[in-house]
């Protein structure tokens, strides 16, 4: 089965073809990123009307790619939300347009299911239950997964979400935006030692707070304490990377799973991989990282997986920015 996928959800206009959820034809990306640098964050308006802008040229790309025709596709898979409201209405449009015109099947995609989805491009048969790890830069969930579109919310963050931490520290630091790959390339030439920054255990809870680490390091910046941002980077990602490490292999352990998936944008954060895989007792997945960051790959993965259960949605399909998971 091959399925089209759209992701519009946030700065990223991303089109995929994907046969059976597993194998990658085309993964077409374009990032709004240095657009939105100038302001030290996404800009919604700004990034809707990239969309417009991007979303044809990057269906092209993503269909000459897979040396794919419409007549050939079997599927539409198209982010509903979590999201940008206005970004997301485009991606939904386009899909609901080619759907109308060649005929097709569509199914609404939770962008978060999605980001889960990213592993079965890496394995195409994780064994379960899973638990997933999902970090990004408005959700930090810890998901027991029992089976394909049955998710359990074990534990979710009170506050800042990890990527949401890592682009405010790096703000902090005075490293640009996006935080997260600034403080892991600052990090590279620091010491995690020199600066000890305190850990949000919520003993007790599965639930993660990153607000507090976050203000110890703006107290230190503020009072003159830091001289190296490079320290102050490395010891920022390691208390983050610490706390989901802990926490996510003692719910591993807890539930009893399979295997560990790491998920979202910050997965593709090195010390997080690498501590995880070697604090883990149970198997890990982790995609490669252009698969952790907005893609539509993992959307097109995720639909086909819709598709077979059954989940054919309507023309009338609409954007839901709040979308919960489960
Ligand atoms: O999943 P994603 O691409 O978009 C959302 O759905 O939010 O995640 C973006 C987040 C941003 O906060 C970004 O700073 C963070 O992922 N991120 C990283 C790294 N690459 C991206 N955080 C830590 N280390 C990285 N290498
Ligand atoms: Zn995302």
């Amino acid at each position: 089965m091959k399925i089209l996928g759209i992701e519009t959800s946030c700065d990223e206009t991303a089109v995929a073809v994907v046969v059976d959820g597993v194998k990658i034809l085309s993964n077409q990306i374009a990032s709004q990123v240095e657009i939105h640098a100038r302001y030290g964050g996404i800009v919604p308006e700004v990034a809707s009307r990239q969309h417009i802008l991007a979303i044809i040229p990057v269906l092209n790309q993503a269909m000459a790619e897979a040396r794919t025709t419409w007549g050939d596709l079997d599927g539409i898979a198209v982010t509903i939300g979590p999201g940008l409201a206005g970004s997301l209405l485009v991606g939904a449009n386009m899909a609901k347009a080619i759907a109308l015109a060649h005929r097709l099947p569509i199914t609404g995609v939770n962008h978060l299911e999605g980001h889960i989805y990213a592993n079965w491009l890496v394995d195409p048969s994780p064994d379960f239950p899973v638990v997933c790890l999902i970090v990004s830069g408005g959700h930090t969930d810890l998901v027991l997964m029992r089976g394909h579109g049955d998710y359990v919310v074990l534990g979710r963050t009170r506050d800042d979400a990890a990527g949401e931490a890592f682009d405010k520290a790096a703000r902090i630091l005075g490293l640009g935006y996006p935080g997260g790959p600034a403080i892991e390339r600052a990090a590279i030439d620091g010491s995690a030692v020199s600066i000890p920054l305190p850990r949000s255990w919520l003993k007790g809870s599965s639930d993660f707070s990153f607000s507090g680490v976050k203000t110890a390091l703006l107290r230190l910046v503020e009072g003159g304490i830091i001289s190296s941002p490079a320290d102050a980077a490395a010891s920022f990602q390691e208390a983050v990377v610490d706390v989901l490490v802990t926490k996510t292999v003692a719910v591993a352990r807890e539930y009893g799973v399979r295997q560990i998936l790491l998920a979202g944008g910050v997965a593709s954060n090195k010390l997080l991989r690498e501590c995880l895989a070697k604090n883990s007792p149970i198997p890990v997945l982790v995609p490669a990282p252009v698969l952790c960051t907005d893609n539509a790959a993992m959307i097109a993965a995720c639909g086909y997986f819709r598709f077979k259960a059954g989940k054919v949605d309507d023309l009338d399909l609409d954007v839901v920015p709040g979308l919960k998971l489960a």
